[in-house]
């Protein structure tokens, strides 16, 4: 038997199987449309586009596996999270998704801000509201296409949307539901508080279960379109960064991941609700019955070696700029890299926020501008690292994973820079991993013991030096400095 797991990501669906030790079987990826940006800073995806791929993803993970459909045991989901979709009495979808990094809401989260005060909201969600986040997109619909508003009758977040049309059911679990800016993560159900003030009905949101919950069955119909057997169960699952955490094992304390993909994301375990009260890193409901994470964000930590490629050394593959990069000494000359390619979330969460090289002089060579960004990139997830470990979480090493992770040479530098042991897995397929697990621990009995069976470290790099450390507290030092600049630009 298998067990089949599929996230909804930006780019693409990717469906995954495993078998009843966790290990995978086949993995495949059908692609999305692009995002449509009508504006800087408006991100959107038709919904429907996510169900076609969805539907490619299953068949075509079927066939590359070779099994009939009928030896899928159980479903998993996961997806990009915060994005909203909004169906009509009929179930049909009224306009396209805002996804997760359309930034156009700022005058919606202020006016929650001023309806509801910043210290209420962070009091009843755990966290502040960013334009990032689902509400304020459903209040921007209100705002500006009242008519679509009047007809909305069910809200849901991306894979929660695929899940209604596997199912028929509308359902989500609390992870992903952590991430609307309408949920009460510390007592795992949507707030009363935020609907009663805002007039959000309480009946457009879906039912909300526990990650490895069973959420619904495959119907007839999906099961015609999908090549999985009907009656199958699909348990609720996670947004894609708890699912993700669930694929690299975080699922208790001591060990956090670090995934340096286009975004870089530092996530841990906690036991507890535990939040900064200045809101730099998202608290949200872990995908483990009963317990939580905390997760910092570096919008552009992939984003920002891709994008020196792009512009400056075309036709590069990856591993030539890192072996490029170790020409350069630590501290790059002299040379700091501000990451704020996208503004930034997590220490600073300002969308005004602009990346620069700061320190350039004649004699500096693309190897040191190469350096300098890994290093930047660095220095930024240690900011996030720093702020979990000072709210008292304990951090003994730090798994890597995502496309920075492939490289010998950057991970020792995050050895150097976070002064911990850092880690990779045998397994490295994030999200739809964690999702295909998340099904799986029906059968073993908890995620925490899935994750036993199927999740092995292979290297691991120990912290040489603090040659880094004088690099860091100038990094540090930038952002206050320039963000005059910032609103100039
Ligand atoms: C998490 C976040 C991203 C999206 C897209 O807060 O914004 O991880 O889920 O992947």
């Amino acid at each position: 038997m298998y067990w089949l797991g599929i996230d909804i990501g930006t780019g693409g669906t990717r469906a995954i199987l495993v078998d009843d030790r966790g290990a995978v079987k086949a993995g495949f990826t059908a692609p999305h449309e692009d995002m449509i940006m009508q504006r800087p800073l408006w991100a959107e995806q038709r919904p429907e586009n996510w169900w076609d791929a969805a539907q490619a993803a299953v068949r075509g993970v079927l066939h590359q596996a070779g099994i009939a459909g009928a030896s899928v045991r159980a479903v998993g989901l996961s997806g990009q999270m915060h994005g909203l979709v909004i169906l009509d009495a009929a179930g049909a979808v009224i306009r396209p998704s805002l996804i997760w990094c359309d930034q156009r809401s700022q005058p919606q989260v202020d006016s929650i801000n001023q309806t509801i005060g910043a210290e209420n909201v962070l009091a009843y969600t755990a966290n502040p509201v960013l334009t990032g986040f689902t509400l304020p997109k459903l209040l921007w619909v209100r705002d500006h296409e009242p008519t679509r508003y009047a007809r909305v009758r069910r809200v849901l977040l991306p894979k929660d949307y695929i899940r209604y049309r596997l199912t028929g059911a509308f359902a989500s679990d609390v992870s992903d539901s952590s991430g609307a800016a309408l949920f009460d993560v510390v007592h795992r159900r949507w707030s009363r508080e935020m609907c009663e003030k805002l007039g959000i009905p309480a009946e457009w949101l879906p039912t909300v279960y526990e990650s490895p919950e069973v959420t619904g069955t495959v119907s007839a119909l999906a099961a015609g379109a999908t090549g999985l057997p009907p009656g199958a169960p699909v348990v609720a699952g996670a947004g894609d960064q708890a699912s993700s955490a669930v694929g690299n094992g975080i699922v208790e304390a001591g060990i956090v991941s670090c995934t340096l993909g286009t975004s870089g994301v530092v996530f841990a375990h906690t036991g507890t609700p535990a939040y900064d009260p200045l809101g730099r890193v998202h608290t949200f409901c872990h995908a483990v019955p009963g317990k939580w994470h905390v997760m910092g964000v570096t919008q552009g930590a992939g984003l920002s070696l891709q994008w020196f490629r792009n512009q400056l050394a075309p036709g590069m593959d990856y591993d030539a700029l890192t072996a490029e990069a170790a020409q350069s000494p630590a501290g790059a000359h002299g040379l700091l890299w501000l990451p704020y390619l996208m503004g930034e979330r997590t220490p600073h969460l300002d969308a005004t926020a602009r990346a620069a090289w700061v320190g350039l002089t004649a004699k500096h060579t693309r190897a040191d501008m190469i350096r300098a960004i890994l290093e930047g990139v660095s220095f930024s997830q240690n900011d996030c690292l720093r702020i979990i470990e000072d709210m008292g979480v304990p951090i003994r090493s730090v798994r890597v994973s995502g496309g920075g992770a492939r490289s010998a040479f950057w991970r020792q530098m995050l050895a150097d820079v976070f002064s911990k042991t850092v880690t990779t897995l045998e397994t490295q397929e994030g999200s739809a991993y964690g999702a295909a697990l998340l099904a799986l621990s029906r059968e073993t009995g908890s995620v925490e013991e899935t994750c036993r069976l199927a999740i092995r470290e292979v290297t691991r790099s120990e912290p040489a030096s603090n040659h880094y450390q004088r690099a860091y507290e100038t990094y540090r030092a930038l952002y206050p400095a320039l963000k005059p600049i910032y609103a100039r630009l």
